[in-house]
């Protein structure tokens, strides 16, 4: 626990660990983060991981991640001591250095790119659906969510499928603490594996995503060794571990809900404009940003070098940008949330996403559509920069 700062109120102090808000035992993570907004002001402040504020009301976390002139992303994680190492390409960057990167990751994870792979991602869905459809039960955490979305990026990238337990390790080490390597351990692991892949890729280039974005023009030069391994460790740790939980949070969801399901359900094919509705209500990522001069902000003193975390959850739930956002509402018409961030940084990967939760929920709700939580099932909160549970275990009739 830090020292309150002079400039701190003592006002806007709340105790909170952004990894595990308080009451998440008991009211799970989203309304947990839905009754701290409403017991607080729109900027608080925390003890907490060094000390930091937090973003709590939908108007500020929305003004701190698309203002990249006063909120750097120089250091995105708490504790700041642990995000100064975290520097890799191009979350850490801001711009106008971070334009060329994105334009790169822009043009390899457009809609037209997701649309010609949604062939692949429709049959891995399949695959892993049939494989415990007759067993009428099936730990949907470790044998679907985790195994999906690293599949698919792994035909993606051209790598082999047999390296997925070790990528969704080293990615996890990342972004929770308590693991056993340490943010730079599992930084370094990517390091190690991703570097002689890059190097072999810059000297026989191939048509995957890799391959295209070693070899594609930057303004007159191509990215070098070390920028490819940065930008490709990013994007699998930044692609993996969100959608392994949000799946999560969402099945479980369903299960609990027989009226959500076969409101889903009928609609058939084309889930992904119902997705966005999911995407506003489980926001999951908690990421932060530095302060880069002192300024007043929401009523406060901000001092530069403080950091400000914006749990993107919280301004899909505001009931000032979303009227009774607790509820799934799949008529909305116009739904503001931070889901995918928004600014410079907005998720490359959201068209991926969407569509990789779209055609899980189609594939799944047509070969099992009644299903609820198994006895096994353990919903206790993973603490981490992606918000998590412990393991969703699902039981239908066969
Ligand atoms: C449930 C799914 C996902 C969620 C909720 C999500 C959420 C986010 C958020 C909130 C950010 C903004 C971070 C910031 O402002 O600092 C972000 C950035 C990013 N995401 Fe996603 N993401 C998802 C899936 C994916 C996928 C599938 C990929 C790629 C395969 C991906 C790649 C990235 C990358 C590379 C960045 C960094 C962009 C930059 O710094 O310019 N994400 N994501």
């Amino acid at each position: 626990m830090t020292v309150i700062p002079a400039h701190v109120p003592a006002s806007h102090v709340v105790d909170v660990d952004v990894y595990l808000p308080p009451l998440i035992e008991e009211l799970g993570f989203h309304r947990a983060w839905a009754k701290l907004q409403a017991d607080n002001p729109s900027v608080v402040w925390t003890p907490r991981n060094e000390g930091h504020w937090i973003a709590l009301s939908g108007e500020a976390l929305q003004q701190v991640q698309s203002d990249p002139q006063r909120f750097s992303s120089r250091v995105i994680v708490v504790p700041k001591s642990i995000g100064e190492g975290h520097g890799l390409i191009p979350t850490t960057i801001d711009p106008p250095e971070h334009r060329p990167y994105r334009a790169l990751l822009n043009a390899r994870l457009n809609p037209g790119t997701v649309r010609g792979i949604g062939e692949t991602i429709r049959h891995t869905a399949i695959d892993l659906i049939e494989q415990v459809r007759a067993n009428g039960h099936c730990n949907f955490t470790t044998h679907y969510a985790e195994v999906f979305p690293v599949r698919v990026f792994l035909a993606m990238v051209n790598l082999p499928e047999a390296d997925a337990d070790k990528i969704r390790h080293w990615a996890a080490c990342m972004t929770r603490p308590g693991m056993p390597m340490t943010f730079d351990e599992g930084k370094q692991a990517f390091f190690d594996y991703l570097g002689p892949v890059v190097e072999e890729r810059q000297a026989h280039p191939g048509e995957d995503m890799l391959s295209q974005m070693i070899t594609a023009d930057m303004g007159g030069r191509t990215l070098s060794r070390d920028e490819a391994v940065s930008v490709c460790t990013q994007v699998l740790i930044a692609g993996v571990d969100t959608v392994v939980n949000f799946l999560g949070f969402i099945l479980v969801e369903l299960a609990e809900d027989p009226a959500l399901r076969r409101e889903l359900a009928a609609m058939g094919e084309n889930l992904t404009p119902a997705v966005n509705e999911l995407f506003r209500r489980f926001g999951l990522v908690t990421i932060g940003r530095e302060v880069r001069d002192d300024i007043e902000f929401h009523g406060v003193a901000l001092k530069a070098g403080d950091m400000i975390c914006i749990p993107t959850v919280v301004h899909g739930i505001d009931p000032a940008q979303n009227a009774d956002p607790l509820a799934i509402d799949f008529t909305r018409r116009r739904a503001p949330h931070s889901g995918f961030g928004s600014g410079p940084h907005m998720c490359p990967g959201q068209e991926l996403a969407r569509k990789e939760v779209a055609i899980t929920l189609e594939e799944w709700l047509r070969r099992i559509p009644d299903f609820e939580l198994a006895p096994d099932a353990d919903l206790s909160p993973v603490p981490g920069i992606v918000g998590a549970l412990k393991r969703v275990s699902l039981q239908w009739p066969v």
